[in-house]
């Protein structure tokens, strides 16, 4: 009679607690499951909460630990996130707040997560610079962050930030060296410019034009804008014009010098100065041919009346008119003064290149080289 009863207890104690499994919500194949491979304690913690379809799930996986099937749940659920995910991310201690947004960018790669993690939760860095720095192996330095600040930052050109001798250059500095180049050397590390840029191509120590290059639209000024037969591309004189004719209202003369320029008149002008002067000194005011601004038709000399060279240009009231108001027209004054590292030329109070009325005002109002504008506006 004895041994029934304990028979007895022991069913009703097994079935009691299937029982709860069932109260719970917890279908026959879950209970199965959960019976074979849960020992009591386990059950018991399961039935602390609340029944969720997402649980078994949970089980099946092997790497879940029992007392974080809530935090579990709640990340799957919150999150909308499968499974293994929230695993992981609860094991790994990850706060998904940290790096969701990460998650939907093209470069996420999921093995990385840690490193993403890491790093995102210990600096103020945006989600592109994270993942761009641990998916090219960059270890996290004060100078990232103090680079990205910067306004012309450019996330292609981290490693060359970092890699540059900063000495006592400010952060803005090396950005704008190595946005111009200047961590490569004048016409060793110089490519074919790209043609289809229009009127924003660039034409400098770094970028030049093939030998038999000529605009396809050069026309021929007439006398009333040229004394020597400049020739410019059609919308550039077409600019170059009103600016004349608008300048002549306020009592200027101003003309083209010296505008489109081939190779070959380029060669010519290179070499004679290379001759007289030497190379240094050629390379401070001519192109190389190939590599001059005038082959492309887009940039001029110009020179004002009552004087005879480019050197006194500077010190006449054309020249006053031209730094105010060429901009309007869609020019630019192309070699700055004190910007002749950038440039790689020296300063020339004289020679404007046609680059449309909008940009020639955003290269005036942020102040910048056409290097500079070209390097983080265009390429
Ligand atoms: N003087 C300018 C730089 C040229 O030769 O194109
Ligand atoms: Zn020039």
């Amino acid at each position: 009679m004895k041994k029934y009863l304990i028979l007895i207890v022991t069913l009703l104690l097994i079935t009691g607690c299937a029982d709860k499994l069932e109260e719970k919500g917890f279908s026959k194949d879950e209970r199965t499951y959960i019976k074979e491979n849960l020992n009591d304690d386990e059950i018991n913690k399961l039935l602390e909460l609340d029944y969720d379809k997402n649980t078994i799930n949970i089980l099946k996986e092997d790497n879940y630990n029992i007392d974080n099937i809530s935090k579990y749940l709640n990340y799957i659920n919150t999150y909308n996130l499968e499974v293994k995910d929230a695993i992981n991310y609860i094991n790994n201690d990850i706060d998904y707040e940290v790096v969701k947004s990460m998650i939907e960018l093209e470069d996420f790669n999921k093995d990385k997560l840690m490193d993403y993690y890491n790093i995102k939760k210990n600096h103020s860095l945006s989600d592109e610079l994270v993942l761009y720095i641990v998916n090219n192996n960059i270890e996290y330095s004060s100078d990232i962050e103090n680079y990205a600040k910067e306004k012309y930052f450019k996330l292609d050109n981290l490693k060359r930030y970092l890699g540059y001798n900063k000495g006592n250059n400010s952060y803005a500095n090396v950005i704008k060296l190595v946005n111009s180049n200047r961590d490569k050397t004048f016409y060793t590390d110089s490519v074919k410019t790209d043609l289809s840029k229009g009127y924003l191509l660039i034409v400098n120590k770094y970028y030049s034009l093939d030998k038999n290059y000529v605009p396809s639209n050069l026309v021929h000024l007439t006398s009333a804008y040229t004394d020597n037969g400049c020739r410019l591309e059609r919308k550039t004189y077409e600019q170059f014009k009103m600016l004349v004719d608008d300048a002549k209202k306020d009592g200027l003369y101003i003309k083209c010098r010296s505008g489109y320029r081939s190779y070959n008149d380029q060669n010519y002008i290179y070499n004679s100065y290379r001759n007289a002067h030497g190379q240094v000194w050629a390379d401070k005011y001519s192109a190389k041919p190939g590599y001059s601004e005038h082959q492309t038709g887009l940039a001029i000399d110009v020179m004002a009346s009552g004087i005879n060279n480019y050197g006194q240009f500077s010190g006449t009231k054309e020249y006053a008119w031209m730094v105010k108001n060429a901009y309007k027209y869609g020019f630019i004054l192309r070699y700055l003064e004190s910007e002749e590292n950038i440039t790689g030329y020296s300063y020339e109070s004289w020679h404007f290149r046609y680059v449309g009325v909008d940009v020639a005002t955003k290269i005036k109002n942020e102040n910048l080289t056409y290097e500079e504008y070209y390097e983080y506006y265009v390429k």
